[in-house]
């Protein structure tokens, strides 16, 4: 009498074998079938650097070619509003409200150009001389060298548009002195 060894535990090999075949087939589902944890939801860190506005994803607006900048208008204020993004938001916020990231341990701290407490006047020639000259014993420097008049001028419109305190000044004084600024 020999023992047939299939027949020895089949029950035991049938669950073996449905086991592995059960096995097989998750590991295929989860290898190809299965698309995988979707990691989407994690978003990437904005590209985008603090203090920046929208504006400035806007395609630039060219004044180089604008023949009277010290005429208020709402293109310059928007060109201002690009430059001032770029070159000023950092210290004196996103806003003007004074509140950028570089100028918080600043002394002075920049100026709420929003609220418009003005040294050199807050007229169109009062900013543009402070763009010109920066204010000396503060972190505001001049930015004759790093931007042309135009985009001053656009700058100077910028801020007069947002500032609560707008400085009222003389059209026909300020084109008269307008020219001999570069
Ligand atoms: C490094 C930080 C910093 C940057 C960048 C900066 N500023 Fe300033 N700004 C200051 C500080 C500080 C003051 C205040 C100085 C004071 O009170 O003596 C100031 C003051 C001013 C004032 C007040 C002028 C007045 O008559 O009182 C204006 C306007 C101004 N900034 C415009 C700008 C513009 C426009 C830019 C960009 C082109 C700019 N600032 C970039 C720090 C900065």
């Amino acid at each position: 009498m020999s023992v047939n060894q299939n027949d020895y535990n089949k029950g035991g090999m049938i669950t073996f074998v449905l086991s592995m075949g059960v096995s097989l087939l998750v590991l295929i589902y989860t290898a190809f079938l299965n698309g995988g944890v979707d990691l989407k939801e994690v978003a990437p860190p904005s590209a985008q650097p603090a203090g920046q506005t929208q504006a400035a994803a806007e395609a630039p607006i060219d004044v180089s070619g604008v023949k009277e900048p010290w005429v208020e208008s709402e293109q310059m204020a928007k060109a201002g509003k690009q430059i001032y993004a770029q070159n000023c938001a950092m210290c004196h916020g996103a806003e003007g409200k004074g509140d950028g990231v570089a100028g918080a341990s600043l002394n002075p701290k920049p100026r709420n150009l929003v609220e418009g407490k003005w040294l050199k006047g807050g007229d169109r020639l009062g900013l543009m001389l402070v763009l010109e000259n920066g204010i000396p014993g503060s972190s505001m420097q001049s930015y004759k060298a790093a931007l042309k008049v135009n985009q001053r001028w656009a700058l100077t419109h910028f801020i007069r548009s947002i500032t609560q305190n707008k400085v009222a000044d003389d059209d026909a004084v300020v084109a008269q002195k307008a020219p001999s600024l570069q």
